[in-house]
């Protein structure tokens, strides 16, 4: 008798577990990728990741009831206001369609039971320090981040875009994004690819024409990053120019302080 209780004890619990991960593929799967995303398939998101939603939210509300508590809300009831993490992804992405009514508060219980434990995985690591590493940029650190600062800024009253300034200003990072990603995969591969031959014995002359190669990939993305801060002042008038820069001199020099 108790050996069939805890048979079906564990049978539930397995049971349970393989629900909620089934809940989450068929609910959640569709718009939000479960794995980490090549960058051949960041373009084609329809949502932030799973593993980047979670981390945000366990770094944010820290205390587990209080992320299981605001994800069965969120999934019901998403709202502008109540989103916490990544201000931009709702201008990239649009809000997130309620699921009301598609998950009852039980399964939505589980799948936040689900999604704490499992998300983000073990080893998992943000990408700010990665991406000064992977910089495919000739100059890092010295040009002002406008597109940073007015992400930012997004809808603060005293920067005050307007509606045709944010389209604009839209436009002009998806073009950069599209640019600088189409770089980036050819540029990575070859720094690569690059230091590979030289510690297997490569002699310099035979790895010439490749870093030729890579730098005038690396020139291509410089270019598009000054197109993108030219572009970016233009459709910002003078006060809000110096707005996000005075901004960005702040935040650097609280930084340096630190
Ligand atoms: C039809 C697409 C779609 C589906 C399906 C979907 N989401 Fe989302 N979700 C989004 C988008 C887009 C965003 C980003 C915009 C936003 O925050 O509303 C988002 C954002 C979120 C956020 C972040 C809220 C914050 O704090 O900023 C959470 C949490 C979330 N989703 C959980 C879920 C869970 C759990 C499921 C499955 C039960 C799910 N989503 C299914 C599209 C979707």
């Amino acid at each position: 008798m108790k050996k069939i209780l805890v048979l079906s004890f564990l049978a539930t619990s397995l049971m349970f577990a393989n629900n909620a991960e089934q809940l989450v593929k068929d609910n959640c799967s569709a718009c939000h990728m479960l794995s980490k995303p090549t960058q051949a398939q960041k373009g084609s998101m329809k949502a932030p990741p799973m593993m980047g939603v979670m981390f945000h939210l366990k770094e944010t509300l820290k205390d587990e009831q209080k992320v299981k508590t605001f994800l069965v809300d969120y999934v019901q009831n998403p709202s502008k206001e109540k989103a916490i993490c990544m201000p931009r992804k709702i201008q990239r992405f649009g809000l997130m369609p309620s699921l009301k009514g598609v998950l009852t508060e039980a399964q939505l219980t589980e799948v936040a039971d689900y999604l704490y434990k499992n998300f983000p995985p073990k080893g998992f690591t943000h990408n700010k320090k990665g991406k000064a590493k992977n910089s495919p940029f000739l100059i890092t650190g010295k040009m002002p981040h406008l597109t940073k600062m007015v992400k930012k800024n997004w809808d603060n009253p005293t920067l005050a875009l307007t509606q045709a300034q944010k389209e604009k200003l839209i436009q002009v990072r998806k073009a950069t994004m599209i640019s600088v990603t189409k770089l980036k995969k050819e540029i990575l591969p070859l720094e690569k690819e690059i230091a590979k031959a030289t510690m297997s014995g490569e002699t310099p002359a035979n790895l010439k024409a490749k870093v030729d190669k890579l730098s005038s990939l690396k020139a291509a993305a410089t270019m598009t990053h000054i197109q993108c801060i030219h572009d970016t002042k233009n459709i910002l008038n003078d006060e809000q120019l110096t707005f996000l820069l005075s901004k960005q001199k702040k935040m650097r020099q609280a930084k340096s302080k630190l």
